[in-house]
């Protein structure tokens, strides 16, 4: 139905488009045959983080070779990963047991039991193929707050964290085409926001981030429930270190691709990646596994690979930077001899630098959601309907707009009003009180499915995230070859603190539906968790048995101004106890920060690029 983006079209496009750069063809960027070769750094995992790093170094003149266990998702995912009107759907992102797997751009990873969340084993995606989890994700695009960015300068001893001063990295990373109002076509979800803190001019970028050419009608009735209950719409959005009420959010979609003439998600592979070919000498190692760093001395002097089989090593003159994500980066350092030393021990691998926290203080806001029947259209009910189907397939293949175009659309934030916080405990109330002043403590997210039944044209799902988890879990290793998977515990509300800011965030859920300016749209008894679930125990318990993730885990190779206090890389993203050696992805982040983390992980490549090429 949609030929342009089948697999050998796509092929023919990534060849036919090559001739407009005239620098360099796309294929001469990849490693075939590959073998054995020398770098000034190697950056092991080419997905989000590790892609804006490797452009910019190499952007310096400097030769990188990149390591990536995956492949295209242009390819191997086709329109499942392009079009951002499935970025919600994907089979890929099921979190259950028993998952339709997609082994060629996902890791297929399964947690181990979550003991605080009814003893489930969830599939956790993580992207494995070039551009990582930006190719998988949902594309919502926010910044922290300045609170939270000053928690993380305090907590790593370095005023290069603080919102003022990182604040050019987000500038740097990106380029926001501002909101076509009359494409998005809602004159009641027009708004405003801060220009001042983005790029301007010429060379932004090279992420492409956008508000998306379509409002899913739903989501504008979840504006008016929110707002009903005290979350008012912002004027600035969500990307100026303040995050205090709704937003229609910006996305990392681009909305005029000239790659597909259509609007498409933007990931590192996309746009870092892309512009890397094209300007610089960048070599990719693709469907290529990192097995272990080496040393000499104390000194990462390159990394064992293998594609389809065939091992070979690349040695690095300068450095290696580890950029594999929040599950692998960990695995990859205690494998190659950095961790817990007992741990290494039983495996048989001899201790390079003895790290207790490696793979440790693994945060993860989990978040749920309350489901009642809508008479709004939505977009799933628009493209579920063949009536309507072809033309918004028609709007988004000639206009790129309609519901195909976009991804999530109204998300809010807030601390919890006092009304809300009557159940918790002496020790909840301590720990919250704790966070920076500024940092929301609960997400709502608007979203929507095809309804069905009398009157029920949309299932409405209403969402909230628990955006300072207080559990903690963990990655661990049950062997020493990398091929084998890393072991993955969540620690789901595993902290009764979590559980009672959980509930408390299920009520409001309840509020805003309950909320009059939604009464004309709202049809039928609540279908989730549903008229049964009432007393505190009730929600509790139903909360454990729902609970998913927000694939936001991070955290596992904390950021820290020193290795005794559990942290694992300095300020620089050096790791402590060796030389030669950066971690620079998701893992690092010394905690979750409020809303997605993408933003930030870019900010953060840009951030650490720049140290390595000043020899900080
Ligand atoms: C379903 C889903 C939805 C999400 N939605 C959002 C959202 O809407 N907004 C947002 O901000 N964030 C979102 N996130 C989170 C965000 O996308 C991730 O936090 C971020 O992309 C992680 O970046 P990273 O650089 O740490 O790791 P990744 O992007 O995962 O990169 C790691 C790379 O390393 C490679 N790799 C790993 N091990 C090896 C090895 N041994 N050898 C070679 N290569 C290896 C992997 O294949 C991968 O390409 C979402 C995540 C998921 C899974
Ligand atoms: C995506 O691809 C599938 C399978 O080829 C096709 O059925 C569908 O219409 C495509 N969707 C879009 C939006 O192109
Ligand atoms: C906003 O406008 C859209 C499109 O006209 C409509 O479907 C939706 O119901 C309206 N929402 C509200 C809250 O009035
Ligand atoms: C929300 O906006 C209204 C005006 O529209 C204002 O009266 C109210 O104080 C605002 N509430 C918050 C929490 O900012
Ligand atoms: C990992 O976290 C889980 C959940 O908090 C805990 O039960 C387990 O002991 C931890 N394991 C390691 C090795 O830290």
């Amino acid at each position: 139905m949609f030929a342009p983006l089948s697999g050998t079209n796509v092929l023919a496009v990534l060849l036919l488009c090559g001739t407009t750069f005239a620098a360099r063809l796309p294929s001469s960027a990849f490693a075939v045959p590959p073998g054995d070769a020398t770098y000034d750094y190697v950056v092991v995992g080419g997905g989000t983080a590790g892609l804006a790093v490797a452009a910019r170094l190499a952007s310096s003149g400097a030769s990188v070779g990149v390591v990536e266990a995956g492949g295209a998702y242009e390819l191997d995912n086709g329109n499942q990963s392009i079009v951002p009107g499935y970025a919600f759907s994907q089979p890929a992102l099921a979190p259950v047991e028993v998952f339709p797997p997609r082994p060629l751009v996902d890791w297929s990873l399964v947690s181990q039991p979550q003991t605080g969340a009814a003893g489930r084993k969830v599939h956790y995606a993580a992207g494995k193929t070039l551009g990582g989890t930006s190719a998988l994700n949902t594309l919502a695009y926010n910044r922290g707050t300045k609170g939270s960015y000053q928690k993380w300068a305090t907590l790593v001893g370095s005023s290069a964290y603080t919102w003022d001063n990182f604040l050019k990295y987000f500038v740097k990373s990106s380029e926001l085409t501002p909101p076509d109002f009359a494409k998005r076509n809602t004159p009641n979800a027009t708004f405003t926001y801060d220009t001042s803190v983005w790029c301007t001019g010429k060379n932004c970028g090279p992420l492409q981030v956008s508000y998306s050419n379509w409002v899913d009608p739903s989501h504008t009735w979840f504006a008016a429930g929110l707002k009903a209950i005290g979350l008012n719409t912002s004027t600035i959005g969500h990307n100026s270190g303040i995050l205090q009420g709704g937003a229609y959010t910006t996305e990392t979609i681009d909305p005029s691709d000239p790659w597909f003439g259509t609007a498409t998600r933007s990931s590192s592979e996309s746009s870092y990646l892309r512009w890397a070919i094209a300007n610089t000498q960048l070599m990719v190692h693709y469907r290529t596994i990192a097995t272990k760093i080496l040393f000499t001395s104390g000194k990462a002097t390159g990394v064992s690979v293998a594609t389809e089989g065939y091992s070979y090593t690349l040695t690095a003159k300068k450095e290696v930077i580890l950029s594999a994500g929040t599950f692998h980066s960990p695995q990859l350092l205690m494998v190659s001899g950095i961790g817990p030393s007992a741990k290494l021990s039983s495996l048989g691998i001899p201790v390079i630098s003895n790290l207790v926290g490696v793979g440790q203080n693994l945060q993860d806001q989990i978040f749920f959601s309350v489901q009642n029947g809508m008479s709004t259209p939505s977009s799933p009910s628009i493209l579920s309907d063949p009536a309507q189907e072809p033309a918004a397939l028609q709007q988004y293949l000639t206009k790129a707009a309609g519901p195909y175009s976009s991804a999530g659309g109204y998300i809010a934030f807030e601390k919890l009003p006092a009304s809300s916080r009557t159940a918790f405990s002496a020790r909840t109330n301590s720990l919250l009180n704790a966070l920076p002043a500024d940092v929301p403590e609960i997400e709502y997210l608007a979203g929507s499915f095809a309804g069905t039944g009398a009157g029920v044209v949309t299932i409405g799902d209403l969402s909230a995230s628990i955006l300072n988890p207080f559990s903690r879990g963990n990655v661990t290793i049950s062997s020493a070859d990398a091929t084998v998977p890393p072991l993955v515990d969540m620690g789901w509300l595993t902290d009764p603190a979590d559980a009672e800011v959980a509930v408390a965030a299920l009520k409001r859920l309840r509020q805003a539906w309950a909320a009059p300016a939604m009464a004309a749209v709202k049809v039928g008894p609540e279908v989730k968790p549903g008229g049964a679930v009432q007393t505190d125990a009730q929600i509790l318990q139903w909360i454990r048995e729902n609970a998913i993730q927000i694939w936001h885990a991070c955290g596992t190779n904390a950021m820290g101004s020193s290795a005794a206090a559990g942290a694992v890389v300095g300020p620089t993203a050096k790791v402590f106890g060796v030389a030669g050696l950066r971690v620079v992805d998701a893992s690092v982040l010394p905690f979750a920060l409020p809303g997605h983390p993408q933003a930030t992980i870019y900010a953060l490549a840009e951030k650490i690029a720049d140290d390595i090429l000043a020899g900080r």
